[in-house]
């Protein structure tokens, strides 16, 4: 097991969105730290800090991660996907995010890029999610804004485009 000086500084390298990118950490720095403050990859939220709200979900390694509960020194060499990885490209929405905007799914936006990422996820495995399902996966984020209804309609809809997707490709 790698030893870390607590009072040294370490270089942390990964993957961000495709991106290779790198900084330095001291060993206690929280990930959502080192991705807003060192590398400007803003669109990450921190909300409770604790790992209660999912504000600050993102993906590592494939893996649904809390990134207030997570150090910048455990994903280095790793891959890690954050909202602003969503989009298909400059300036274009992708079905999830474009199902969002149609249904009115956010309002003040805070706990959007932590739901979006947990959605993402889990639409990547299940193409037909009951709404019960919807919820139990929604019951780890908080949202004080939109009372999860337009939330839960936004990632139905997005659920059957990506199965029409899916077909249409194959
Ligand atoms: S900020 Fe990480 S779960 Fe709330
Ligand atoms: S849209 Fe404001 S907290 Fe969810």
């Amino acid at each position: 097991m790698t030893r870390l000086n607590s009072d040294r500084r370490h270089q942390v390298r990964f993957t961000l969105n495709g991106t290779a990118v790198q900084g330095e950490a001291e060993p206690r720095m929280l990930l959502t730290d080192f991705l807003r403050h060192q590398i400007g990859a803003t669109g990450t939220h921190v909300g409770c800090e604790h790992g209660v709200c999912g504000a600050c979900t993102v993906h590592v390694d494939g893996m649904i991660a809390r990134a207030c509960l997570t150090l910048a020194v455990q994903v280095d060499g790793s891959e890690l996907r954050t909202v602003e990885g969503l989009a298909p490209a400059r300036g274009r929405l992708g079905i999830l995010q474009e199902a969002f905007r149609r249904h009115h799914a956010l309002q003040c936006g805070f706990c959007t890029a932590g739901i979006l990422m947990s959605l993402d996820h889990y639409l990547r495995e299940r193409r037909k999610p009951t709404e019960a399902e919807l919820r139990d996966l929604l019951s780890g984020h908080l949202c004080r804004c939109t009372g999860y209804t337009p939330i839960i309609r936004a990632a139905l809809d997005a659920a059957e485009l990506l199965a029409e997707h899916d077909s249409a490709e194959r």
